[in-house]
């Protein structure tokens, strides 16, 4: 049986692709800071999949550095050899960033470790044992907003999602030929917690959302066939693809029009 470690799991994107990679028969290792809703949806996933898989979930912070290493002894005491990788928590935050406060700047810089460093670190590690193996694969996600120039009033969120693109495409050509897969999620507007985690509202909801369950399923799917840019939806696609001929300088202009509305 294959082990798939999710990360970012207790709630949106990261806990509907647990259920859909338990309905494929993965083990599932869960992480994510809140306790309670990774026992609940432990439980949910044994009582409706119940197809003998081994849930393990583990509450940890990924803004702190020690975290990492705890969840690698963790694996280790347990014996577990993670198959799949998700590296799916994330954060965003509102803001002109000339206009933060000590605080909020902080928890920009928390964004970074979150979005950045811990995905970045948990590649390498477990992405050096895979390469060992000859087998494995690796699903980073992103965001549409990876596409866009930048992200006025969200820029270091919409700045660590370019980096999230950016470096699996890197990594992904650099395994080429190879039989581990690396592929990057970029979902549009997702109706999860996101929103309501970080102040995030408005124009989310004006917007086309898809649920976070359609989300993972085309994720689960096209990561499957390994495919490089999985975007979900069509709407998202055409999106990315004209976005492509819109001069960065206007695209930023949209951008900035379409934060400021929130
Ligand atoms: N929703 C959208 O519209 C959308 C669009 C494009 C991309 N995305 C991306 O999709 C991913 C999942 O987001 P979502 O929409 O599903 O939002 P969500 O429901 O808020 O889920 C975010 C997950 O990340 C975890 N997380 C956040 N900070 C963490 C930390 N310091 N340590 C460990 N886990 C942490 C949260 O768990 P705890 O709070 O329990 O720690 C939660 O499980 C993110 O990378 C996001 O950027 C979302």
């Amino acid at each position: 049986m294959k082990t798939v470690l999710i990360t970012g799991a207790s709630s949106g994107i990261g806990r509907e692709l647990a259920k859909v990679y338990a309905r494929n028969g993965f083990n599932l290792v869960l992480v994510g800071r809140r306790e309670n809703r990774l026992d609940e949806l432990k439980k949910e996933i044994l009582e409706d999949i119940n197809s003998g898989i081994l849930i393990n979930g583990l509450v940890l912070d990924l803004a702190r550095s020690e975290s990492i290493q705890r969840l690698v002894d963790f694996l280790e005491e347990k014996g577990i050899q993670v198959d799949v990788l998700v590296n799916n928590a994330g954060v965003g935050i509102f803001g002109k960033f000339s206009d933060l406060s000590n605080e909020e700047f902080e928890k920009n810089l928390k964004l970074i470790d979150v979005n950045v460093k811990a995905l970045v670190e948990l590649t390498w590690i477990f992405l050096r044992k895979m390469k060992e193996r000859n087998e494995g694969g690796i699903l980073n996600v992103a965001s549409v907003a990876s596409f866009q120039p930048g992200g006025p009033l969200m820029a270091t969120y919409y700045a660590s999602k370019s980096f999230v693109l950016t470096f699996t495409e890197g990594i992904r050509e650099e395994m080429r030929g190879s039989n581990v897969r690396i592929s990057t999620l970029c979902p549009g507007p997702t109706m999860t917690e996101f929103e309501k985690m970080e102040e995030i509202s408005g124009i989310f909801n004006k917007m086309k959302t898809m649920s976070a369950k359609k989300v993972a399923e085309i994720a689960y799917r096209d990561f499957s066939r390994g495919k490089s840019i999985i975007i979900p939806g069509k709407l998202n696609k055409i999106a990315v693809f004209f976005g492509k001929f819109i001069p960065r300088n206007l695209a930023l202009k949209i951008v900035k029009k379409i934060q400021e509305k929130k």
